[in-house]
């Protein structure tokens, strides 16, 4: 798929005012930080659309961008960073917990993986959380031009590794480079064949 428009749509705080359900939805997911913003500019080729930041906790609201008018590409704000009501129903902060678990089209939530570091217990708790809800995951290792391509693999295993102490089954995975544009094809023909399977 070649990304032909990318418009953004609409920022919230709160899932219920999101666009209407009516196309298939992708959302990007992460630690603050982990390039999620960057990564979507990488998708869609424009270097401005997500507003990304050496700082963390750049994006705050839940954003939408229309594609091709077919789809929804999200960034979401990153969680380890926002601070955590002590009403939310998990860890993650309501605004994003809210959205995922109650946002009726999308299709797959990304998790965003920074691919120079051990496996995280705040990534590896996310992930059991969305896997015991039954949210479809895959998951993407970004910044993979900082490193290797042996240091690469080596971390990639090990956190499926990590994974692999919880979970049967792998979900798919991408590495990626928004630097370089490595992985990028990959990830937008994963999505491609992901649309057609929308009710
Ligand atoms: P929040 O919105 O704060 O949660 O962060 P984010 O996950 O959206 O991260 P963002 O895309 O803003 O990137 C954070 C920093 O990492 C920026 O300084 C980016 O330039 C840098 N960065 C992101 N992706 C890559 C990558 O693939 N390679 C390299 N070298 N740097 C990257
Ligand atoms: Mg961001």
């Amino acid at each position: 798929m070649e990304i032909k428009s990318a418009k953004f749509t609409v920022s919230n705080q709160d899932y219920t005012k999101c666009p209407p359900p009516n196309l298939p939805e992708f959302a990007f997911i992460g630690r603050s930080n982990v390039g999620k913003s960057s990564l979507i500019n990488c998708l869609c080729k424009q270097k401005k659309l997500a507003k990304t930041s050496s700082q963390p906790g750049k994006t705050q609201l839940i954003n939408h961008f229309n594609i091709n008018d077919i789809w929804y590409l999200v960034d979401l704000p990153g969680y380890g960073y926002a601070r955590v009501s002590k009403k939310s129903r998990s860890a993650f902060g309501k605004m994003i917990t809210d959205y995922i678990f109650n946002r009726t089209n999308l299709m797959v939530v990304f998790v965003l993986i920074d691919s120079r570091i051990p496996p995280q217990k705040i990534d590896i708790e996310f992930i059991n959380e969305l896997g015991e809800n039954q949210i479809p995951f895959a998951l993407i290792f970004t910044k993979a031009d900082k490193l290797t391509n042996n240091e690469v693999a080596k971390n990639t295993a090990a956190f499926k590794k990590a994974l692999k102490q919880h979970w049967e089954e792998l979900p798919p995975s991408f590495i990626t480079s928004s630097e370089t544009g490595l992985g990028r094809d990959e990830v937008l023909n994963y999505i491609s064949e992901a649309i057609p399977l929308f009710k």
